[in-house]
């Protein structure tokens, strides 16, 4: 008998490009891994229709119908849990998350986010980066722990800026490498290769002194 794939559920609020690079990957088998589900809290997001066409279960949660975050949070995780993860994938899922929620998956939950971090957590991440006159922008993927976009980094991507680059210029040459790195962390994990311990983030059994860097691995 052949083992089963660790199952993958997917967070999403919007567009879903990261979520169309995870799907991909899991297709051609680059992730070994099957997305069980993706969820939204907002049913308008175009992500759905995405899972939709690859045959994938869909669940909305509306966070609009809960009374407070800790309430939606508490019925978000049972909902995932219903899938039994091994790896949980915010891919803009676009919600501050509580200390619990974050606690009763750490370890098993990722996170993509537009900047090099600790640099930019939060929004409007490459307006800001231009603003500041940066040289170089980028993402990041980082386990989520309850800190907002703090949880330590495991693989970034660095975005040249170039002139006349506007925040939206800016933003889809970073989305195009988001889409890079995402995948490859992903299968990283379901492949045993990267885990979080106490002391931070350990990938092929040696602990990270700072993040992996796109242009400096070789898979
Ligand atoms: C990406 O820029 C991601 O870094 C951020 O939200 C955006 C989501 O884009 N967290 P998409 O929905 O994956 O296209």
């Amino acid at each position: 008998m052949t083992e089963p794939l660790p199952s993958i559920v997917v967070l999403i609020s919007g567009g879903g490009s990261n979520l169309q690079a995870i799907i991909d990957a899991t297709q051609v088998g680059r992730i070994r891994g099957k997305i069980t589900a993706v969820i939204s809290n907002k049913a308008d997001a175009y992500g759905l229709e995405r899972a939709n066409k690859a045959n994938i279960p869909t669940r909305i949660l509306d966070h609009r119908e809960y009374q407070d975050r800790e309430s939606f949070d508490a019925a978000l995780g049972d909902l995932i849990e219903e899938f039994q993860p091994s790896l949980i994938i915010l891919a803009g899922f676009m919600r501050i998350l509580t200390e619990d929620f974050v606690r009763r998956f750490e370890g098993r939950m990722l996170n993509i986010h537009p900047s090099l971090l600790p640099k930019y957590r939060g929004l409007h991440t490459h307006k800001r980066a231009l603003e500041a006159g940066d040289d170089i922008h980028g993402a990041s993927v980082h386990f989520v722990t309850p800190e907002l976009d703090g949880g330590p980094a495991i693989l970034q991507a660095e975005v040249p800026i170039i002139e006349g680059d506007t925040p939206e210029s800016l933003a889809s040459r970073v989305l195009e490498q988001e889409h890079v790195i995402y995948p490859l962390v992903a299968s990283w994990f379901t492949d045993g290769r990267v885990r979080l311990d106490e002391s931070g983030v350990v990938f092929d059994d040696k602990l990270l002194q700072q993040p992996l860097k796109l242009d400096q691995i070789s898979e």
